[in-house]
């Protein structure tokens, strides 16, 4: 029997089955607006049978964007406009996610597919972006550091969001605390060395991150689930490490994070990684097994047999699919036929089950 199909409760949720859409930015937004790509681009994995929907990261302040066109969730316009994203998923019967983001010292940034890695100037729609401390991100424009009262803030502003998420009709948070966006920044000794509450030593750098989990888990209450996408290692010996990783998934558990999404790096340009197919699950089985919390595998998880022992070997709870499910978005259908699982086909579909 295929674990990977097996429904996952969490808290007052439960998800249909354990392969889920990992965040995609898609640089589309106007006015942090999702539209008709949002709504195509998220439906196509609800209707290929992901169980849980994930957006893009979606920016909690307008300066938290990446890049001008990333999508938001800082106004009560943009919530209304999430809602037929959510209506369009909990149709096919999936569950959405939504995750909440603070670009940081990376925000500001040109679309991929711009071709350009410096800074968005202010007369292209660009802002001064803001971090722990002062220091620049490969070739762009060095972070104006946030005050103490202003680092105090964001908690607050991350709940907001949550909230509007939810009003907006998602069914759980992810907090993205990854790939050297702020809150990895602040965790990050490479590119924290502010000596007041917010740096120093651990318990310093990752207040950040816990005071966001409090203040969130506060504003949805005990019945949605919060996860928090991790970057496990910064790839460098003088960084992060996966023995950081599992003190601080600790912590965010006791405040109220019921899932870690085992992600690594994105805080330093070029990291020696050593990609492969599933290089990251051993971070989401460490954090599993020593923080008893349940885990999110992510990276280079491609065939439905490997996903399927990732489940079944107790390394994660579930898989985050990325650019498997954008070549394949009905890449779950195609899984559940070649494990033998059972997996409900939208009826529009149900001709072509195999
Ligand atoms: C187009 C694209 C956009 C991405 N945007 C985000 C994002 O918004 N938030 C995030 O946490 N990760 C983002 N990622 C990283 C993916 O969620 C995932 O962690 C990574 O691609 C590795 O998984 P994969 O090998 O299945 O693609 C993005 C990846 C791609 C390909």
């Amino acid at each position: 029997m295929s674990k990977l199909f097996e429904p996952f409760s969490v808290r007052d949720l439960t998800i249909a089955n354990r392969v889920w859409v990992s965040p995609m930015c898609q640089y589309s937004s106007v006015d942090g607006l999702p539209n008709d790509w949002h709504l195509m681009h998220l439906g196509q994995f609800a209707a290929g049978g992901a169980g849980l929907v994930m957006t893009e990261a979606s920016a909690v302040v307008p300066e938290g964007r990446i890049s001008p066109q990333d999508a938001g969730i800082w106004n009560d316009e943009q919530a209304r406009a999430w809602r037929r994203v959510t209506e369009f998923v909990h149709a096919q019967d999936s569950v959405a996610g939504m995750q909440l983001a603070h670009a940081g010292r990376k925000g500001s940034t040109y679309r991929p597919w711009d071709g350009k890695r410096t800074s968005v100037p202010p007369e292209e729609g660009g802002w001064q972006a803001v971090g722990p401390d002062d220091r620049a991100f490969g070739g762009y424009d060095a972070p104006r550091p946030l005050t103490e009262e202003e680092a105090g803030r964001l908690p607050g502003q991350f709940a907001a969001a949550a909230r509007r998420a939810v009003d907006a009709g998602f069914d759980l948070v992810e907090l993205h605390f990854a790939h050297g966006y702020l809150v990895h920044e602040f965790y990050s000794p490479l590119s924290n060395d502010r000596t007041d509450r917010y740096g120093g030593d651990f318990e310093g750098r990752t207040r950040l991150a816990v005071e966001i989990t409090g203040a969130v888990r506060a504003e949805l209450g005990d019945g949605v689930p919060l996860f928090a996408r991790l970057s496990s290692s910064d790839w460098d010996d003088d960084g992060w490490t996966i023995e950081d990783t599992v003190r601080l998934a600790g912590l965010l558990k006791e405040h109220g994070v019921d899932l870690i999404d085992a992600s690594s790096g994105g805080n330093t340009p070029h990291p020696q990684i050593p990609l492969g197919p599933g290089y990251q699950v051993p971070f989401a089985e460490r954090v599993r097994a020593e923080a008893g919390i349940p885990t999110g595998a992510v990276g280079m998880i491609t065939e439905p047999g490997q996903a399927e022992k990732i489940i079944s070997s107790g390394s994660a709870d579930a898989v985050f699919l990325a650019r498997a499910l954008l070549r394949e978005p009905h890449w779950p259908l195609r899984a559940a036929s070649e494990l033998g699982a059972e997996i409900r086909w939208v009826d529009q579909y149900a001709r072509a089950r195999a």
